[in-house]
């Protein structure tokens, strides 16, 4: 947000950068540039715009300090909440205590998906990728289905981070579930502002969403935010047209994932259309 915003309730006072006490771990593909730009619209939240990986790059940035880390922070004045996110973060085994070790206090926020829709979108990022360097890319079956038993391959990281259950469970070592809060990526698409009013809740921010801060963009089939002068939609990488996949694929893989989508209603207490 504009800091110096006539609405902000935040004290002008002590203008310099804090380490985040909010921090969007994950979930990959599941819409954390959505959720991190909207909300940087609050007059009360600053975001770093990129993911900085601190927590998960060992011998690189974890190696150099929060002391560095602090550094890649936005500026903020008293009572603004610094964010910033890594999706990476949710899957690294090391972070949920280097997290907690930095701040016990930190608030976390986790946006989820549809498994079998984020594993499908994961491999519509690789493809694009592949073909922005003139490459080709193994199909969705190949890369997600043993040849053979044409079981699913659990071990294969783009299936594994969909096991939302066993990730939140090396989290919850750390944190209590009151520190964690999840957001639904479907209905951050469907209706972002009221998924951010519950955002606002949970960080005990002043009520400053207001839904005409957003509109649906007809041509990107997304919403988009406004503000006074103009209009700003996420980049072209953000609500990519997913490629086809067999529907026999997309059963086994709901197969696949409803234990652990059960396991995860349960840990969280919500529940998620997604069978
Ligand atoms: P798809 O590209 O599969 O549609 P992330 O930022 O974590 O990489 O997530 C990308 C996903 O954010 C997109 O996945 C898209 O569905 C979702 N998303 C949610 N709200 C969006 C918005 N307002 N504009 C564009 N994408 C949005």
């Amino acid at each position: 947000a504009d800091v110096s915003c006539w609405y902000s309730t935040a004290s002008t006072r002590n203008y310099k950068q804090r380490l985040p006490q909010c921090i969007i771990i994950g979930v990959r593909k599941c819409g954390t540039r959505a959720l991190l730009e909207f909300l940087g619209v609050h007059p009360d939240v600053t975001i770093a715009q990129d993911e900085i990986h601190f927590f998960n790059q060992d011998d690189l940035y974890y190696g150099y300090g929060i002391e560095w880390y602090r550094q890649r922070m936005p500026y903020t004045y008293d009572g603004q909440v610094t964010m910033e996110k890594t999706p990476a973060y949710f899957t690294t085994r090391e972070v949920p205590e280097r997290i907690h070790s930095m701040d016990p206090g930190v608030r976390l926020l986790v946006i989820v998906r549809d498994p079998v829709s984020r594993l499908v979108s994961d491999y519509a990022q690789t493809l694009a990728n592949k073909l922005a360097r003139n490459k080709t890319c193994p199909s969705f079956e190949s890369m997600v289905f043993e040849s053979g038993s044409g079981r699913v391959k659990s071990y294969f990281k783009p299936v594994w981070t969909g096991l939302y259950h066993q990730h939140l469970q090396r989290w919850l070592a750390f944190f209590s579930r009151n520190q964690i809060h999840i957001v639904a990526g479907e209905q951050l698409i469907r209706d972002p502002y009221q998924e951010l009013v519950k955002v606002e809740r949970f960080l005990n921010l002043t009520h400053r969403f207001t839904t005409d801060q957003f509109y649906f963009n007809r041509t990107r089939g997304f919403y988009c935010m406004r503000n006074l002068t103009s209009g700003h939609c996420l980049g072209s990488s953000k609500g990519r047209k997913h490629p086809h996949v067999d529907n026999t694929l997309l059963m086994k893989l709901r197969d696949f994932y409803r234990p652990s989508n059960r396991a995860f209603f349960n840990i969280t207490g919500m529940t998620f259309d997604w069978d």
